[in-house]
């Protein structure tokens, strides 16, 4: 496939650029007026500031000025679930908070409960059918978390799942979807021993399964303590795990400056983040990952992203699709709510939704850029300027996206009059 005559948000890397972007670096998405791109099989073979003149047989798409950009990475779901919790989203516009939902059994063990009671096999077809919808919506790779099984058997049983899901595993999704152990996602009441039973038996038995995947966890009153989830982490780190923690989003527990000094990879939410760890986290290799879609969905809170931004943070934005406070699969979504309230500029919310994702998730020698040899995970957008994709809140579709190469879904293009 040619696609021609687009303005080529590359994202490319500089020589050797293997790092997150920061500062002024975050709004230049290194774009080519004009250009062309050819795409063989699963890869982007060519990308050129001239035109390129078809092949024999090859499928042309002139774009007319239209974007075409690197698919979406989204490094922060929990989209594997079932169930649902649609009584809880009455009951919180009602009034209930989501911390008080959580204290009265429901919230996240919710989940767990229907969790448990899913096979396998059903967790990885109500997975696949998200993945699908979030394919159509220019995702192209997706980090899925567990933690809604939080015993051994349950945590494995959802990461067996998450890793089913993909056509290179042998499922029907065609994204990279990346598994992350979430078991310190709550507390579970039914086992008195719930901290111990993590960190001796589960972590273990995942590290042992997965190896090197990351070990996350919520350090929030009413989760995991910060005590705790730093022996849990101690350990992780033993067993050869990368950490990312949900902090910050209620309460500032002291897990920012932890997690910044055991060198975890992502320290993600970041609503109630304390003004004197702004810096610390700012100067550090850790990334902030902000999640507006949650603040959107429950209290109007917001974590502190052009602060962080004009102090020199490493940024990245996610999704966070989840059924408690992550409504929305849809990253062009997290990119307009992120232009209005994270105060980030259209530019700036576009690298940190695909070259900063890609490089959370080490993956940026292959996603979050348009570039030869990369995979051809791409998105043309019926815009002709990227910050329409912050102005314009709930817009169309992709006019096509493809991942590994295939055309996910395709509409036909209005000639430009
Ligand atoms: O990132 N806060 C913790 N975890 C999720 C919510 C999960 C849920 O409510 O099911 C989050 O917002």
């Amino acid at each position: 496939m040619l696609i021609r005559d687009a303005r080529v948000l590359t994202l490319a890397a500089r020589e050797e650029e293997s790092a997150p972007r920061r500062g002024g670096a975050l709004r230049d998405l290194r774009v080519i007026e004009r250009g062309s791109v050819r795409l063989e099989g699963d890869r982007i073979r060519r990308v050129s500031a001239t035109p390129l003149e078809p092949l024999d047989d090859e499928e042309v798409i002139e774009a007319e000025g239209r974007i075409l950009m690197p698919a979406f990475v989204d490094c922060h779901t929990h989209a594997c679930w079932a169930g649902h919790r649609l009584d809880e989203f009455e009951l919180r516009l009602g009034g209930a908070t989501y911390l008080q939902i959580i204290a009265a059994g429901g919230g996240i063990m919710s989940t767990v409960r229907a969790v448990r009671a899913a096979s396998q096999e059903q967790l990885a077809a109500l997975l696949t059918e998200r993945l699908q919808r979030m394919a159509r919506l220019g995702t192209g790779t997706v980090e899925v978390k567990s933690g809604y099984g939080l015993t051994p058997e349950d945590e494995l049983k959802m990461l067996r799942a998450i890793r089913s899901v993909s056509e290179d595993n042998g499922g029907d999704a065609p994204q990279i979807v990346v598994p992350t152990f979430l078991g310190a996602h709550a507390i579970d009441p039914a086992d008195p021993n719930f901290i111990e039973t993590t960190i001796n038996e589960t972590l273990p038995a995942v590290a042992q399964e997965f190896p090197g995947i990351a070990c996350d966890a919520f350090c929030e009153k009413g989760a995991w303590s910060l005590a705790d989830t730093r022996r849990l982490f101690e350990n992780a780190l033993d067993l050869g795990c990368r950490l990312r923690v949900h902090a910050d989003q209620f309460n500032s527990l002291g897990m920012t400056r932890l997690a910044v000094e055991m060198g975890a990879a992502s320290i993600d939410h970041l609503e109630a983040l304390a003004a004197s760890d702004l810096q610390h986290l700012a100067r550090s290799e850790t990334i902030a990952v902000f999640l507006p879609c949650s603040g959107f969905e429950l209290d109007g809170r917001f974590a502190p992203a052009r602060d962080l931004v004009d102090a020199g943070a490493a940024i990245a934005l996610a999704s966070n699709y989840n059924p408690g406070t992550g409504p929305s699969p849809s990253l062009a979504f997290a990119i307009a709510l992120a232009s209005r309230r994270l105060r980030l500029l259209p530019a700036e919310a576009i690298t940190a939704a695909t070259w900063n994702a890609a490089c959370l998730l080490g993956l940026q020698d292959e996603v979050g850029s348009i570039e030869e040899g990369k995979r051809a995970d791409l998105q043309l957008l019926d815009l002709r300027d990227e910050r329409e994709l912050g102005f314009e809140v709930c817009g169309p579709c992709p006019a096509l996206v493809t991942i590994g190469g295939r055309p996910i879904g395709v509409e036909p293009l209005t000639p430009r009059v």
